[in-house]
């Protein structure tokens, strides 16, 4: 659809009161210089709010400030470092189970990545809490997509309600064992100290769940798929990787070439495809007035393949994110993460994870795909490959 949309223009109103923008000047307006004129509810948002409860992804105006203030400043580079590096052993466990065999690398991926989030956000996992974070995970990336089933209602999609409530009660069991010096520390503290109430704890974790592992991981498939997909490309990033004599330092800028393939997947796969808002009072740019009431679709998907900002759009080339080439590219026009002031809170840890991953597996094993087809894109709350992506991981004498 928002295909579609860009053949038609970069700047589309419709008289039944929506806007798509597909420029850099549009994006800044709504996100960032503006972002007060704009709200997420009353959009296919309120279907996550449904779900998942009240947290960072779901709030808007004085409960997000204070979600997102609660725990922005504990998102630093010092703690993301200590908490993966609790995660590394898991990480492990799950890399090196993979024998000679092709297998299908989106479930695999999954596994780790949620495995590793829990661990990573609370201190503690078991086999219990990892499935039915897993399960309501998936089901909400299939149910909650973004546009076709807004209109039925959330409490009406059981399989969805069964998973969330079995991970609510994997969550209050085992409350007791998670522990503050995870990344929701202050959400943990808050909750066992009763300043928080129920609803909100878990409203938080499952936000941070959903935002967190689904994102990471389609877009690790993504970065996998494509680094596998050319042999040059690959041979640059395996020898990076493997003459690093400092890989275990995941927030630091280091590994050039590996931070630009992330990029370039992000850029032609953003996981988070479309943003939308609604205005919620009038704010003019570029002679373009929006009025009160309006619903805004912004898609990263197509701003990132913009002809007039990017040569070979539809390419995968890392080449694209060079320091010369990012600097002459206009603010606005790349926004895996989105931008202004509910810019992704987890952009640096889902970068320091993806490293992470891609070092501990690359660093040991040659990656191969047994037959290269690209695998399609099925645009569900993220945008995820359509069919299995099948891996050949060979261990490194
Ligand atoms: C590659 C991985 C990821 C991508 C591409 C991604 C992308 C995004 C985007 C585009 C937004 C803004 C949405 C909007 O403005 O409507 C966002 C928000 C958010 N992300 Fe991420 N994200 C990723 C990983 C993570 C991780 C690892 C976490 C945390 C563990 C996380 C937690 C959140 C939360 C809580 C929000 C809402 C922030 C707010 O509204 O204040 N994300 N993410």
């Amino acid at each position: 659809m928002v295909r579609n949309l860009a053949r038609r223009g970069d700047c589309i109103h419709s008289p039944i009161g929506t806007y798509y923008f597909n420029r850099p000047d549009a994006i800044t307006h709504v996100l960032q210089t503006h972002a007060d004129c704009f709200v997420k509810q009353h959009t296919p948002y309120d279907q996550m709010m449904g779900a998942l409860g009240p947290g960072v992804l779901t709030l808007d105006g004085k409960d997000w400030d204070l979600s997102r203030h609660r725990l922005q400043s504990h998102f630093t580079a010092n703690t993301i470092e200590q908490s993966l590096s609790r995660a590394i052993p898991c990480l492990m466990a799950h890399l090196t189970s993979q024998t000679n065999e092709p297998f299908d690398l989106k479930p695999v991926l999954h596994n780790m990545v949620t495995e590793a989030m829990l661990h990573i956000l609370c201190d503690f996992t078991s086999p219990g809490l990892t499935h039915s974070a897993i399960e309501a995970i998936s089901l909400s990336n299939l149910e909650i997509s973004r546009f076709a089933p807004w209109h039925r209602p959330i409490n009406k999609r059981k399989k969805l309600q069964k998973a969330l409530k079995t991970l609510n009660k994997e969550i209050l069991e085992n409350i007791d064992k998670f522990s503050s010096k995870g990344l929701l520390g202050p959400i943990i503290e808050g909750y066992q100290q009763q300043q928080i109430p129920t609803e909100n704890f878990l409203g938080e974790m499952k936000n941070f769940l959903i935002a967190g592992a689904e994102t990471t991981t389609s877009t690790l498939a993504w970065v996998i798929y494509s680094i596998t997909a050319q042999p040059e490309i690959w041979a640059k990033i395996s020898d990076e990787i493997r003459n690093n004599p400092n890989p275990r330092t995941w927030c630091s800028p280091q590994s050039p070439y590996t931070q630009m393939c992330i990029q370039e997947a992000m850029r032609l796969y953003p996981s988070i495809w479309t943003i939308l808002r609604r205005s919620i009072k009038k704010s003019t740019f570029a002679n373009i007035t929006i009025a009160k009431d309006n619903f805004i679709i912004l898609s990263p998907f197509t701003l990132h393949r913009h002809p007039a900002f990017w040569t070979n759009p539809e390419q995968f080339d890392p080449e694209h994110f060079t320091p010369n080439q990012k600097q002459q590219r206009p603010k606005g026009v790349y926004i895996p993460f989105g931008i202004g002031k509910r810019i992704c809170i987890g952009k640096q840890l889902a970068m320091a994870i993806m490293k992470c991953i891609l070092f501990e597996w690359i660093s040991r094993y040659d990656l191969s795909q047994p037959d290269i087809q690209h695998p399609g894109m099925s645009p569900l709350v993220t945008l995820q490959p359509k069919r299995p992506i099948m891996i050949r991981a060979k261990a490194l004498n």
